[in-house]
């Protein structure tokens, strides 16, 4: 969001000065997070403890101050002891939400309609109808970068889980679904404590990671608009209080979770282009199996009740503006049933910048009736009276708006009166930053952190008394970037240097570089530090100087001077070295995998506010690492690749290489699904238990055609549903810890094809599932395939086809064949 981004920098300003919200984090969750490390690891108990003991003598005062802070009550209507409200029919909860709203809608003059269409609705005090604040955030933990929560006062701070990115490196839906679920509560909380305004988020963005300089990768899934949908349909489900498996939303919500940014947003700032003027050209096919697949599971699975239409224009459309995309598709053939919100001054730019409305009122009128309902920014407020007056605009629209605007507020419970009393009226300050919570940050941040190399097993260190430590580099104590963007003040954080002196007490901290923009490196001095101590580790990176909203990179090499301060201290140390690599996007660290003076490298994303602690624990072999890339880590040659072509399969006559591991065949540095482990898992497949052809010949409908590589192929819409349900099958595939530590390991599965045509992926992740594993245990695991969905592409036109021929079922370096036939 353009705003959000301003807002970034001057998220302190506006708190209580007597407080420094700083000072705040440490106050919350002491007990949590010495009882957190005491269940964790023994070991680094007490260091831990000493970390935290010192801020809590010198700020039990400030604690005091907290709690004579005024606590307000919730913002509600429908008060039940003010009779002149009460007696509204919007306000009966035996009636049916469209009716309510009807009534509602029906009440409000035409000034009150349109003041109610922009992020910042004011309150209708007649109606007893308090204010609401449409734009909340909750990317990886409650943030108060939006303006509908302040995280000041009773409620000061809020979990921080790990960056999207490194969270989906888990691989792991059951742990996605738990923290959307916390942040659900804390919402909740915030919002009980009186300190929302609204309850309507706005994450995930489940955009795909098409381009490793995007600087907004970090947000995201990754690259695989499989697992993205899957990890939206988790959150959501997870936010809004629905059950895992779905289905026990009942039309109530605890908060609101928002599908971002639809659609094909993912370039901020290339060149000369940014993504207010940016008009993404995509085909049919890369529509239908690439950019949006995610939308279609978090509207269609996940339930979610609300979409942000991006800023860029699609084919010539700006999102906001498209009927086809909003009504067609997302109202029309996925039954979405929520509000679309524009991004934050989306709807002006299709005037001022795009040129694409001729006046501003055409801009009203195009957004309200291709079917946005709010505008994040003020133009809706200042230009829709004139629209009207102009009769370019029939109020009717404005009332369909409104009616998807209410709906949500009332499914919220926000017109059902006193909320303490209601359904989620019970969730208290204490489920913020409670000791849950805080475990599942550490948890999520242990499960994605990516062992990218580990020569000659040099991880994990001995947990010896007398081992002795350098700790080098600008990311080794920098506890704002393990933050990563849109994040709230969290809990308590440990940085990663404060997580190894836990293990280490001979540690010595040398950063290297000021910034990792790294223009003038202490190299002698770094040096000096690593010269004298058994083991190095170097904490290097990005942060958002390098890679943020509004900020892509142009170059994928580590900035500035770091890689002459790796290789110089690489070559200093005793023993190889221990790199760490924090980032949101994919590095070409090609230098140091080659470099035998690097012993080990893991990726650790922007871990979040646990994220010192779980590096330390697997340097330490406290905590076994199976995190897997979710994203393609590019050489820096990818950059000749310009970032506005948004084709996804690659072009052999003009050499455009293709987008992701399932189109690019060009160098790696890493592959999309890479990461090792402390053990190692060799699988196989139960062939007896997995068929090995395919007949998708037997349904009565369509017949077979060929496409432009005469190949025979079917459509999935011939084939129908049923036939398909039909037809599922089951992969049974069994793996084995190899190792001597437990491991929790997620098998990816893909579908492979030796030589696809020209519209098929080379290669597509079918499923995965995070598995326990005990030192030495063997066990057994099910993939239920369903054969349109999981050997299915996009054709030109954008019909889902299933071609003829042979595959390969993949997991790790084992294959078994399946032939297809139509
Ligand atoms: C941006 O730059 C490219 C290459 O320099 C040029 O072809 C293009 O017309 C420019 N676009 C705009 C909007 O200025
Ligand atoms: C709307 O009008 C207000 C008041 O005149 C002004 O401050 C604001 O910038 C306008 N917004 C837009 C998007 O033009
Ligand atoms: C590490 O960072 C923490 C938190 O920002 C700070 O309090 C501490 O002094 C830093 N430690 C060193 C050795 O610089
Ligand atoms: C499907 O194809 C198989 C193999 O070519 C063939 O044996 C079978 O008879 C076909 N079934 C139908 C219904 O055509």
């Amino acid at each position: 969001m353009r705003k959000g981004a301003l807002k970034i920098n001057s998220r302190f300003s506006g708190r209580p000065s007597l407080v420094h919200p700083q000072l705040l984090y440490y106050s919350h969750s002491l007990s949590a997070l010495i009882s957190a490390s005491q269940t964790k690891t023994p070991h680094s108990k007490m260091k831990l403890r000493a970390l935290i003991l010192i801020p809590l003598i010198f700020f039990s005062t400030l604690i005091f101050l907290i709690d004579l802070t005024e606590s307000t009550q919730p913002p509600y209507s429908c008060d039940s002891s003010n009779p002149s409200t009460e007696s509204y029919p919007f306000c009966k909860t035996t009636l049916p939400i469209h009716e309510r709203v009807h009534d509602l809608v029906s009440r409000l003059t035409l000034d009150e309609k349109i003041s109610q269409l922009v992020n910042s609705a004011p309150p209708i005090p007649r109606l007893g109808i308090p204010s609401y604040e449409w734009w909340s955030e909750a990317l990886h933990g409650v943030a108060d970068v939006g303006k509908g929560v302040r995280l000041y006062g009773t409620v000061s701070s809020a979990t921080s889980f790990p960056q999207v990115i490194l969270t989906a490196a888990s691989f792991n839906e059951h742990l996605w679904y738990r923290i959307g679920q916390a942040i659900g509560t804390e919402a909740r909380a915030v919002y009980n404590a009186g300190q929302a305004t609204g309850m309507t988020f706005w994450a995930p963005n489940i955009n795909i990671f098409r381009d490793p300089r995007w600087g907004r990768g970090q947000e995201t899934p990754g690259e695989d608009p499989m697992m993205t949908g899957k990890y939206a349909v988790a959150y959501v489900r997870g936010v809004q209080g629905d059950s895992y498996e779905g289905g026990k939303l009942a039309g109530h919500l605890k908060a609101s979770a928002c599908c971002k940014h639809f659609t094909a947003y993912d370039l901020d700032s290339w060149n000369n282009v940014t993504r207010f003027g940016f008009n993404a050209k995509v085909t049919q096919q890369d529509l239908a199996d690439t950019y949006q697949p995610p939308f279609k599971s978090c509207v269609e699975q996940g339930k979610a009740s609300g979409i942000m239409c991006a800023y860029n224009q699609v084919n010539g459309v700006p999102s906001c503006a498209d009927h086809n995309l909003l009504t067609k598709t997302a109202r029309g053939q996925w039954d979405f049933h929520g509000y679309i919100t524009s991004d934050c001054d989306a709807v002006g730019i299709i005037h001022d910048v795009q040129g694409y409305a001729k006046q501003p009122e055409d801009a009203v009128v195009d957004v309200l009736k291709a079917g946005m309902d709010v505008n994040c920014g003020t133009y809706l407020q200042n230009y829709t009276k004139s629209a009207v007056q102009q009769k370019k605009l029939p109020i009717t629209f404005i009332d369909k708006a409104l009616h998807n605007l209410f709906s949500i507020r009332m499914r919220l419970g926000l017109f059902d009166g006193n909320p303490t009393k209601l359904l989620f009226g019970n969730i208290g300050p204490d489920q913020v930053c409670s000791k849950q919570h805080q475990v599942l940050a550490l948890e999520a941040a242990e499960d994605g952190i990516v062992l990218l190399k580990n020569a000659d097993k040099l991880l994990p260190l001995p947990k010896s008394k007398g081992i002795s430590l350098a700790v080098i580099g600008p990311n080794a104590n920098a506890s704002e970037t393990l933050l990563g963007n849109y994040h709230g003040p969290p809990c308590k954080v440990i940085t990663p240097l404060e997580g190894l002196l836990g293990y280490a007490k001979k540690t010595v901290y040398h950063p290297g570089c000021d910034t990792v923009k790294c223009p003038n490196p202490t190299i002698d001095q770094a040096v000096k530090v690593a010269e004298q101590a058994d083991y190095v580790v170097l904490i290097v990176g990005l942060d958002q100087s390098e890679e943020r909203e509004a900020h892509d990179r142009d170059h994928l090499y580590l900035p500035g001077k770091q890689q002459q301060l790796i290789s110089s201290v690489a070559k200093a140390a005793k023993k190889p070295v221990i790199l760490v690599i924090l980032s949101g996007g994919p590095v070409d660290i090609s230098a140091a995998k080659d470099n035998p003076k690097i012993g080990s490298i893991l990726w650790a994303g922007y871990p979040g506010e646990a994220g010192g602690i779980a590096l330390a624990e697997i340097i330490f072999g406290d905590h076994n690492p199976g995190g897997r890339l979710p994203v393609t880590w590019y050489t820096q040659d990818y950059i000749k690749t310009p970032m506005t072509d948004m084709r996804m399969r690659h072009d052999k006559k003009s050499g455009y290489p293709g987008r992701t591991y399932r189109f690019y065949t060009g160098e790696r540095v890493f592959d999309f699904g890479y990461g090792l482990s402390y053990s190692n898992y060799p699988y196989n497949f139960v062939s007896s238990l997995t068929q090995k052809k395919l007949y998708l010949n037997e349904s009565s409908v369509g017949l077979p055609a060929k496409n432009s590589d005469s190949r025979r192929y079917r459509l999935v819409s011939d084939l129908g549903e049923e036939f398909c349900q039909k037809n599922l099958f089951k992969v049974t595939v069994r793996a084995k810890n190899d190792g001597e530590m437990a491991g929790k390991h997620p098998v990816l599965l893909f579908v492979s094809q030796k030589n696809p045509s020209n519209g098929s992926p080379i290669k597509q992740l079918v499923g995965f599932k995070s598995v326990i594993l005990s030192a030495g245990e063997k066990a057994e695991f099910e993939f239920m395939l369903n054969p349109c969905e999981h050997f299915s592409h996009a054709n030109e036109d954008g019909s889902m086809v299933v071609e003829e021929g042979s595959r390969f079922l993949v997991v790790g370096d084992v294959e078994h064949p399946i032939h297809v036939i139509v």
